[in-house]
């Protein structure tokens, strides 16, 4: 998604700023408010630096979050100015204007010290490349510019993965599940949302049924195993949880849910809701107040008790799903969304027969 991140190659990113800031090809595109669009600090860091809003003037531009904005990272500075405004995306880092930076240490424009190291540096870095940013690269520095929060323009908290982090009091980085070794080498894959294999990795869930009279009385436990919330970052993604009943031949006798938990079953959605002045639920750039976030906090085990009619019944099953949008979001953005993009991804799955 990092390739993908501008307005010109993400549908879903493209759609929001289409509408909230404007044409993605055009230059002098600002806010609301006549301010240069902040997205493009996150979204489009290499044009962010050049102040342009035309992405499709260089390539550089178009490829988002590319290798050379992340590898001239040289230090992070914090999401916080002195005056307690937030200054994010590629404003919150030092960026090398001479040279690649790497997360080894080592520094390759100099020449190996023992004559046993092969020289890798003049034939094979045609780049002049430093390696003494193993600190910013090595730990969440290097990842919070974009990712630790974001409010939108009435002060609303959007996105907050980093505080999620600082609450979960968790020394794991995001490097050692988001860049896994892979061959050798830190995976570049950065999974997350769009990806479901990733998906199935952040939670579990365990499933209880017990006899109570004429009902069984059914506890689920849904258990996040990640040291941010689930789900995170955009403030759009929801979770929910399908309990239902069969009889013996499969046939569905009971769940918890008509059309959608948001509709039927509160308690079964995972969610972040935002309202407008009326507490009425609205999209993010309109937001003025949160209603609600029942999404499952940092390592928070959720329990969830039922009540199902008894008879009949063989086989309970437990799944929870995952959508990138809210129902609302992936009717009204039906035509620039593929299949692959609306559909729930089964996250987890927990069974019990009778
Ligand atoms: C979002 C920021 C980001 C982007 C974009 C990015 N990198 Fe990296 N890269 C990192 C981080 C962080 C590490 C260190 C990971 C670690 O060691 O834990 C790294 C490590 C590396 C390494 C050393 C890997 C190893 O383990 O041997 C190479 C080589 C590299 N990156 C090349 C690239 C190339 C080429 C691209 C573009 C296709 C790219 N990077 C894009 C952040 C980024
Ligand atoms: C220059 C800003 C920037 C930096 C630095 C950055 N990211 Fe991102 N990241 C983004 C943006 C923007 C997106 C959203 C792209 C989109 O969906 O359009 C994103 C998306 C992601 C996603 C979500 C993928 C999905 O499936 O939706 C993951 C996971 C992620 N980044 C992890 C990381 C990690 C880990 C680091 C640090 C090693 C990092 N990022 C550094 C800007 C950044
Ligand atoms: C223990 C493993 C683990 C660690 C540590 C971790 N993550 Fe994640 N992250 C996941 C999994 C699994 C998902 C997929 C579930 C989801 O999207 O909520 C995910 C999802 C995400 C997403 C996708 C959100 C979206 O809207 O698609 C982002 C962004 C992200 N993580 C950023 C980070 C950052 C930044 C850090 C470090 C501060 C971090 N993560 C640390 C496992 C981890
Ligand atoms: C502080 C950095 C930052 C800023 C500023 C920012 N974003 Fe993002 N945005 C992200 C990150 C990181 C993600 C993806 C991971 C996540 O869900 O947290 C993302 C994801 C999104 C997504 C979901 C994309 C998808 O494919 O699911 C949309 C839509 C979006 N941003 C719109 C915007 C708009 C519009 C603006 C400007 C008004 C904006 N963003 C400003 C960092 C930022």
């Amino acid at each position: 998604m990092h390739a993908r991140s501008t307005a010109l190659d993400d549908p879903i990113h493209g759609a929001f700023y289409r509408k909230v800031m404007g044409d993605p090809t055009k230059e002098g595109v600002t806010s609301k408010k006549g301010k240069y669009p902040v997205c493009l600090r996150c979204h489009a860091p290499n044009a962010a630096i050049r102040k342009t809003t035309k992405l499709d003037a260089k390539p550089a531009f178009r490829e988002g979050v590319n290798c050379v904005f992340c590898h001239t990272i040289t230090a992070f500075k914090g999401t916080e100015k002195p005056d307690g405004k937030l200054r994010l995306g590629q404003a919150a880092y030092e960026v090398s204007k001479t040279a690649l930076q790497a997360p080894s240490g080592r520094n390759y424009s100099t020449l190996p010290e023992s004559e046993d190291e092969t020289p890798v540096s003049k034939p094979f870095h045609p780049f002049p490349m430093e390696g003494g940013s193993a600190i910013v690269f090595r730990t969440n520095a290097v990842c919070m510019g974009c990712h630790d929060r974001r409010k939108n323009f009435h002060g609303v908290p959007l996105c907050a993965t980093g505080d999620e982090i600082k609450e979960s009091n968790s020394q794991v980085t995001c490097q050692s599940c988001h860049m896994p070794m892979v061959d050798g080498h830190a995976s570049h894959s950065m999974a997350g949302g769009h990806d479901g294999n990733m998906v199935r990795r952040a939670i579990a869930v365990e499933l209880d049924v017990r006899d109570a009279g004429d009902n069984l009385s059914a506890e689920v436990r849904v258990r996040n195993l990640l040291p941010h919330k689930f789900p995170t970052g955009a403030p759009f993604r929801v979770a929910y949880l399908k309990l239902a009943a069969y009889d013996a031949d499969g046939k569905l006798l009971w769940q918890n849910f008509k059309t959608h938990p948001l509709k039927d079953d509160s308690q079964a959605a995972l969610v972040y809701t935002l309202g407008d002045k009326s507490g009425k639920p609205t999209m993010p750039p309109k937001a003025t107040q949160v209603l609600g976030d029942s999404r499952l906090k940092p390592h928070e085990v959720r329990r969830l008790e039922y009540a199902i009619p008894k008879a009949g019944v063989k086989v309970v099953k437990a799944e929870v799903f995952y959508n990138l949008l809210l129902p609302k979001l992936n009717k009204k953005l039906d035509k620039v969304l593929t299949p692959e993009l609306k559909a729930p991804t089964l996250a987890a799955t927990a069974e019990v027969r009778l």
